[in-house]
């Protein structure tokens, strides 16, 4: 295993030791969390939890959960969810977050707002002074009139581009929707207020951007002396 490996794997145990029997989960998307999906699926299998289901932030984790045996729930059966566990691609000391890299930002930002204890789960390299300096912003976006929202995109200083998938065409997310990354040269200064610019225009669905959810940071890091 990779060293990064290593610290992603490190922070995902350490975020699995939260969660008990009888729970409800969320289970995020991205390659750490699903170190933590593995490991729920492994902590299940040999017992040591009963009673848990899942609700899943993809279609992506959504499998995964499944070939590990992880029983699956819905929001509407389970609007409550006792703990999440997710990636990030960028967190900033407060705690505000860059998510979307694998495209599963609508279904991780729902799941989120309906969850107890938030937690995220990142190895040092996302940890940020300022969101969106290294990272692009995910927005999700209706395909219909997308292309309206770039000229207002580069109004608040940022570099939009169509997200696209291996062959060429316009990424489909999980929602059926389009991606535009918006890239910030420098960071932004006030992520609200680009965040609510961005949410007012109609057609766009949701941002990268998880102001304000407060989630449980564990920071997968390299062993001291
Ligand atoms: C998925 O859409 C993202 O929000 C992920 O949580 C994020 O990209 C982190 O992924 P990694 O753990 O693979 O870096």
């Amino acid at each position: 295993m990779g060293a990064q490996s290593e610290l992603k794997q490190r922070a995902a145990e350490e975020a699995v030791a939260h969660v008990r029997s009888g729970m409800v989960l969320g289970l995020g998307t991205g390659s750490t969390a699903a170190l933590a999906v593995e490991a729920i699926g492994r902590k299940l299998a040999a017992g040591e939890l009963a009673s848990i289901v899942g609700i899943p932030t993809s279609t992506r984790t959504r499998d995964q959960a499944r070939a590990l045996g992880i029983p699956l729930t819905t929001l509407e059966e389970h609007p409550v969810v006792d703990v999440t566990i997710d990636g990030a691609d960028e967190v900033d000391p407060r705690g505000n977050l860059v998510k979307g890299g694998g495209g599963a930002l609508l279904w991780e930002k729902i799941v989120a707002a309906a969850t107890t204890l938030y937690i995220i789960v990142v190895d040092e390299s996302k940890l940020v002074d300022r969101l969106g300096a290294g990272f692009a912003v995910p927005v999700e976006v209706m395909p219909f009139g997308w292309g309206t929202h770039l000229e207002p995109m580069r109004s608040l200083g940022g570099q939009p581009v169509l997200r696209r998938d291996d062959a060429g065409e316009p990424y489909l997310t999980d929602g059926g929707h389009y991606i535009i990354d918006v890239s910030f040269p420098g960071g932004l200064e006030d992520p609200q207020s680009v965040d609510r610019a961005l949410r007012d225009r109609p057609g766009i669905v949701e941002t990268g951007l998880f102001l304000g959810m407060k989630p449980r940071v564990i920071v997968g890091r390299v062993p001291q002396g």
